[in-house]
């Protein structure tokens, strides 16, 4: 078990507090703010606790100097004050005097929030290598470290693995609930049911064929889908359809006959767009030229049926290019299958977390992940370096 932030005595101490704070920031104004709202319990218990807090996080990639300019926090310590009620210092540099100075001159209950870490990527890769003396840089600043960046735990970079090298550490309250609750998939309860959805198979191969091996019944829709389809001889015409991997949706088929289940109708349009016509096929009568962008009714009975049978649903994946209008009803109605279920229902991160909050189901089930890539790794058995760094108690 790891330390948690509430083994510490905080009182007067500078605490670095690791977050992930990497959120979608569209012309300077924030589109979802869920993963600073989920880091606030950890901050405010720091500031309740007299601590002096130095936010560290990381934003978008950085590859260049434009990067740079479009990847600013300033935008998230502005909506952290906002939150907090009060003024979050904001330091526009990851290291030098101004840095130095800024937490030298703290009192207990200040905050700070550092620019992008992933800003010390460009020219030299040095956050995302895990380079020593930028993660011992960034240790000197405090005198505790709290890992509270879930979505990040998968990455082994300086601000989050290696700064936890050089002080004493602990994780902060949303690592220590994702891990609880997602603890709830890595051992489910059975029948346990997978639903997957989203575009590319391809990217997601391994984390398929595990959550497939793991599951009672994998619930398959979007890309996915489409591949498995056409892997038993469907013509979804001109769907997206991830050629590579047919061969191994076919192996998967015949390995699972019985687990895994396919939509067998959706709603199409002639392009990946919006404000199109939209038409109603079964799966095994696509017209030409039709592209299958969402489920339809008949495959949400189906899985619900599913659904209805299980303990457990993991969720990854909209069934539906969901930030369409056009495309949301198969998302949205799932959501609300899953909602009434009253099962235990986790939601990983990435887009199915994010129609989750939009679709207004925030509140609806046992957990929505913070973490893509971090909850994926972790339900699929993985060591996170970042919480392997981690003191135990
Ligand atoms: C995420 O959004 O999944 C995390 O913040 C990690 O971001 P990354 O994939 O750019 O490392």
């Amino acid at each position: 078990m790891k330390k948690s932030i509430k083994d510490f005595d905080l009182n007067n101490k500078r605490v670095i507090i690791r977050c992930d704070l990497n959120v979608p920031i569209k012309d300077g104004k924030i589109l979802d703010d869920n993963r600073i709202i989920q880091s606030l319990q950890t901050i405010k218990w720091a500031i309740s606790n007299n601590a002096k807090v130095i936010i560290l996080s990381h934003l978008g990639r950085i590859k260049s100097e434009a990067d740079k300019k479009n990847n600013t926090l300033l935008p998230v310590a502005i909506r952290l004050s906002n939150l907090l009620g009060f003024e979050v210092k904001f330091v526009n540099e990851t290291r030098g005097s101004v840095l130095e100075n800024a937490v030298k001159n703290m009192k207990p209950k200040d905050v700070i929030l550092v620019e992008n870490t992933r800003f010390e990527d460009y020219p030299f890769k040095k956050e995302s290598s895990n380079d020593e003396n930028l993660a011992r840089y960034w240790a000197s600043l405090g005198d505790i470290f709290i890992n509270d960046a879930f979505g990040t735990c998968h990455r082994a970079h300086a601000s989050n693995v290696g700064i936890a090298k050089f002080l004493p550490s602990a994780v902060g309250f949303l690592v220590e609930k994702e891990l609880m609750m997602l603890d709830c998939v890595v051992n489910p309860k059975r029948p346990f049911v997978v639903i997957l959805g989203g575009a590319k198979m391809n990217d997601k191969i391994k984390v398929i064929d595990n959550l497939i091996e793991k599951s009672d019944y994998a619930l398959l829709a979007g890309g996915i889908a489409n591949t498995f389809l056409t892997a038993k001889g469907y013509d979804l015409k001109a769907s997206l359809i991830d050629e590579e991997s047919i061969n191994h949706a076919k192996e998967l088929i015949k390995k699972y006959p019985s687990k895994i289940i396919l939509p067998v109708d959706g709603y199409a349009s002639t392009k990946y767009e919006d404000n199109l016509k939209v038409n109603y096929y079964l799966l095994d009568n696509v017209d030409d030229n039709m592209m299958v962008l969402d489920i339809g009714p008949k495959s949400v009975d189906i899985f619900s049926k599913y659904i209805d049978s299980c303990n457990t649903v993991f969720m990854n994946g909209p069934v539906g290019v969901s930030e369409f209008s056009n495309f949301e009803y198969g998302t949205k109605s799932i959501f609300e299958v899953l909602k009434k279920s009253k099962k235990i229902v986790v939601i990983g991160g990435g887009d199915s977390a994010a129609a989750a909050i939009r679709f207004g189901y925030k509140d609806s089930f046992t957990h929505i992940s913070t973490g893509g890539g971090a909850s994926l790794e972790y339900v699929e058995g993985k060591t996170l370096p970042a919480i392997d760094a981690i003191e135990n108690k």
